[in-house]
């Protein structure tokens, strides 16, 4: 594990789409996402995207949106290298900070029910299950159900 103290976030869109499929892929080897795809869920107003860098090098991201009053994570990551140095955290809170300032009062995502790393972090970080879907997720060792969590945004 590294360190987070160099890492710094910014905000992406469009023009970091292939840097975003690159990290994705990375975080996610059985779903990759295409950069078309991405580059179309961070062209605002459809949503956001936010990089984590240590100096020049991405090591994490998030994407998201908000509509009517309510955000939603789609997807984050961190570089397995990177991880448990506080950098998934900070997306978190940066997403948090973010939908916030486009009007969202709460933040919804999904997650898969065996994804314990990622529901530690939302339950560390204010978020609460709030739905279940059952078989939501495919994965060769069978289907999964996603668990829907929620955080209301003041007090952040
Ligand atoms: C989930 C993920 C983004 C967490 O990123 P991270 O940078 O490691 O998270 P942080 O270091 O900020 O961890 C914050 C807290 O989350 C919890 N946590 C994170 N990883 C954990 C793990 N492997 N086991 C248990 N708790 C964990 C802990 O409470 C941790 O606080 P602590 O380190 O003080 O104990 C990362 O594991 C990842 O990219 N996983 C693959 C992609 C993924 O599953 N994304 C989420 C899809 S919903």
């Amino acid at each position: 594990m590294t360190t987070d103290e160099a890492v710094h976030l910014q905000t992406a869109g469009p023009l970091h789409a292939e840097t975003l499929a690159a990290l994705h892929a990375l975080c996610f080897p059985d779903e990759p996402w295409d950069a078309a795809a991405i580059a179309s869920l961070c062209s605002p107003p459809e949503g956001f995207a936010l990089l984590a860098l240590r100096g020049e090098e991405p090591v994490g991201f998030a994407l998201a949106r908000v509509a009517a009053g309510e955000g939603e994570i789609l997807t984050i990551g961190v570089l397995p290298a990177d991880r448990r140095g506080g950098v998934g955290r900070r997306l978190v809170m940066a997403v948090l900070g973010t939908a916030q300032d486009q009007g969202a009062e709460a933040l919804f995502l999904e997650v898969a029910e065996d994804n314990s790393p990622a529901r530690t972090l939302y339950m560390a970080n204010g978020f609460e299950p709030v739905g279940r879907r059952p078989g939501y997720y495919t994965r060769p060792s069978g289907a999964v159900a996603a668990v829907v969590m929620r955080r209301t945004i003041p007090g952040v």
